[in-house]
C-alpha cells in the first residue's frame, strides 16, 4: 500500500474505534488480498446464496439486458470482486461491438482476478481502477469515449453494505455522473428468514469468521497493532426493524489494543463489540422507488425464486 492509503486506513481505524457508544470498522477494509480470496470462498459455501441467485439471474437475462441497452455501451462496475458474473454480460455486450470495461474496487487482489476473468474475451478492453465507487467512477466517465453509453454495475448486493439513507444518496451520485439514457445494474438481496440469513453470514465453516477476523489481521500487519485473533469472536446478527445482517467482532476479554500506525490504544470492554459490516435486505418495490428517487426510470425487473433476489436495470432519465 502507498504511504497515503496507509495513512487513510490508519485515519478511518482511528475515527472508528474512538468512537463514543458502537465501535466500528469500515467494511471496505474486509477486503484485501487474504480478505478479497475469503470472500470468493463464501461465494461457494452453500449457505451463502446470494453469489449463485445474482449469477442465475445474470446469465439468464445478460442477452436481454444487452438488447434492452442502446449501443455503443462501455461498462463500468463498482465493486467489480473477481468479475466472474459480469464476464456473462460481456460475452453478450460484445457481440455485437468492442466493448471499454471499468472494474473499479478498493482491492488489488480483486482487480488482478478480474483482469484474469476477462483475458479469453477478444472483444474486450479491461481498464481496472483501484477507487473507491464514486472516485473511481468519475475517472471512468472522464475518459469515456464520445457518444457512447455507460452502463454502470453494482452486483452482489454490494449496496445492502451501506445505511439506507446513504443508499439513496448514493444512487443519486452514481445517477449524477450519468447522462441521459445511461444504465445502471443494481442487485439486491431480498429479505428471508432471519434463520436463512444468519446461516449465510456465520457459516458452520467458519469462513464467514475468518473474513471477519482477518481484518483484524490486516491491522496488525499494515497498521502495526496487536490485536490477539483467539481473544475476539465472529457475531452476525439480524436486526429485525432494520432488516439487515450485521456483523461485529466480539472482544471475549477486557483487554487493550495498541494500534502503532494510528498512534492509538484502545480499551475493549469483555463482550464489547466492533462492527465491521452490514447488509440490508430489500423487497423488490422499494428497489424501484431507489431508482426512481434517485433519478432513474425502472427498465426491467427479473426475480430468482430459489433465493429471493432482484437485479434491476434502470436507464438515466
Ligand atoms: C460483496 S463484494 C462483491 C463483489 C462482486 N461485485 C460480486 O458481486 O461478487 C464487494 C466488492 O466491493 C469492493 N469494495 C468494497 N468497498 C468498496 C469501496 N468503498 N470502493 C470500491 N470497492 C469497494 C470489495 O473489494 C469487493 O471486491
Amino acid at each position: 500500500m502507498t504511504t497515503h492509503l496507509v495513512n487513510e486506513f490508519a485515519r478511518d481505524v482511528r475515527a472508528g474505534l474512538n468512537k463514543k457508544g458502537q465501535k466500528e470498522l469500515p467494511s471496505k477494509y474486509l477486503y484485501d488480498e487474504v480478505g478479497s480470496a475469503l470472500f470468493e470462498a463464501i461465494c461457494a459455501l452453500p449457505e451463502y446464496g446470494l453469489t449463485r441467485a445474482d449469477e442465475r439471474l445474470v446469465r439468464c437475462h445478460a442477452g436481454e439486458l444487452a438488447e434492452r441497452m442502446a449501443s455503443p455501451v462501455t461498462v463500468a462496475e463498482l465493486g467489480s470482486g473477481n468479475g466472474r458474473k459480469t464476464r456473462l454480460i460481456l460475452e453478450e455486450l460484445s457481440r455485437r461491438q468492442p466493448i471499454l470495461y471499468h472494474p473499479i474496487d478498493v482491492s488489488a487482489a480483486a482487480l488482478r482476478r478480474c483482469q484474469t476473468e476477462m483475458e479469453h474475451l477478444d472483444s474486450v478492453r479491461v481498464v481496472g481502477l483501484q477507487h473507491s465507487y464514486l472516485p473511481g467512477l468519475r475517472e471512468a466517465v472522464a475518459g469515456r469515449p464520445p457518444d457512447t453509453h455507460l452502463l454502470v454495475l453494482f452486483l452482489g448486493s454490494t449496496i445492502g453494505n451501506f445505511e439506507r439513507p446513504a443508499a439513496q444518496e448514493f444512487i443519486r451520485e452514481v445517477r449524477g455522473t450519468l447522462r441521459p439514457g445511461d444504465g445502471f445494474l443494481l442487485s439486491t438481496d431480498l429479505e428471508k428468514s432471519a434463520q436463512q440469513l444468519i446461516l449465510a453470514y456465520d457459516d458452520p465453516l467458519g469462513v464467514t469468521a475468518a473474513f471477519n477476523l482477518n481484518l483484524l489481521a490486516r491491522i496488525n500487519r499494515e497498521l502495526d497493532a496487536d490485536f490477539k485473533l483467539s481473544q475476539f469472536q465472529h457475531l452476525a446478527r439480524y436486526h429485525a426493524r432494520e432488516r439487515r445482517i450485521e456483523m461485529h467482532l466480539r472482544s471475549t476479554i477486557e483487554q487493550t489494543i495498541t494500534i502503532g500506525k494510528a498512534d492509538l490504544t484502545v480499551p475493549l470492554r469483555r463482550e464489547e463489540t466492533i462492527w465491521t459490516e452490514s447488509s440490508h435486505k430489500f423487497n423488490p418495490q422499494e428497489v424501484i422507488q431507489l431508482g426512481e428517487r434517485g433519478g432513474f426510470r425502472c427498465e426491467a425487473q427479473w426475480m430468482d425464486e430459489e433465493w429471493p433476489f432482484a437485479l434491476t436495470l434502470f436507464i438515466a432519465q
